[in-house]
């Protein structure tokens, strides 16, 4: 498979994991566009550090929340030409014991996490859909497969992309567009940099955060030519966290 000029679009593709899997998919050899809610000095270094891979980066500046916002700049930025890859990466956390969770923090978590992939997604996949071809790989969470304590914001957002991910594998699979979710476990970025890692590290077998690398790893994997019948799975990246 021949991946030049072929293009990657990163909901969430400027930070953390989300950067790494932009830097990845470049290094893969596709031109990449990936979004951010507010264009600064991350995304203008990420831009020129692709660029020189000998990749174009474009950025996309966007809020998952807002679907009309959305739906405007991916259609500017797209058109008729559908991205060969979409990843769904963005994503918060607001924890909390359910019995003192906030209305805010229920419908801030969801509204991303969850309302966002329609948001992103949706525009798109008509486009993806025409070309007979593809890969939408979405960022999970070990959360969203087992459930976590002080998460059932998370763990319910993170399941609900399980389920989006094999409903729309089922529905797409015959177009020859290929979706599956990537489910971490505990990744060192800014969103687990407050965690306890004395508490947190017996539970991992391999006694280790992963990396944001190791993550982009297996997005490259399932956007690449060995991966071709891999679909509507859901890929563990945890260290044995969940078993
Ligand atoms: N770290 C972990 O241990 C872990 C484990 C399992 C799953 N995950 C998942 O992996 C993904 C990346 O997490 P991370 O650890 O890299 O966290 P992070 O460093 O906090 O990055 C969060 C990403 O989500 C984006 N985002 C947040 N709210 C957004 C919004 N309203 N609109 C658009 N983008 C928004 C951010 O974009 P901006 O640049 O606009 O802020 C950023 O790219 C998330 O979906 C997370 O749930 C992480």
């Amino acid at each position: 498979m021949n991946d030049r000029n072929r293009i990657a679009f990163i909901a969430g593709g400027c930070r953390g994991i989300g950067r790494e899997i932009t830097l990845r998919l470049a290094k893969d050899g596709f031109d990449v566009a990936p979004s951010c809610r507010k264009r600064g000095p991350e995304a203008e270094s990420l831009a020129e550090e692709v660029r020189k891979m000998g990749r174009e980066c474009r950025i996309l500046e966007l809020d998952v929340r807002d679907r009309e916002g959305a739906r405007k700049v991916l259609e500017a930025a797209f058109g008729d030409d559908a991205p060969d890859v979409v990843v769904y990466n963005s994503g918060i956390a607001k924890d909390n014991l359910f019995v003192f969770m906030k209305e805010s923090q229920w419908d801030d978590v969801l509204e991303t996490n969850l309302q966002g992939f329609f948001n992103t997604v949706h525009p798109l996949i008509f486009g993806m859909l025409a070309k007979r071809g593809g890969r939408i790989v979405v960022i999970s969470s070990a959360s969203g497969q087992t459930g976590q304590a002080g998460q059932v914001n998370y763990s319910a957002s993170k399941a609900g992309l399980i389920g989006a991910v094999k409903a729309l594998a089922r529905e797409v699979g015959r177009k020859g567009l290929l979706v599956n979710a990537v489910a971490p476990g505990v990744i060192d970025t800014e969103m687990t940099r407050d965690l306890p890692k004395d508490t947190v590290l017996p539970l991992i077998p391999l006694r280790r955060f992963g990396s944001a690398a190791e993550v982009a790893g297996v997005v490259s994997f399932l956007c690449g030519p060995d991966s071709t019948y891999i679909h509507g799975q859901v890929i563990a990246v945890n260290g044995g966290l969940v078993i």
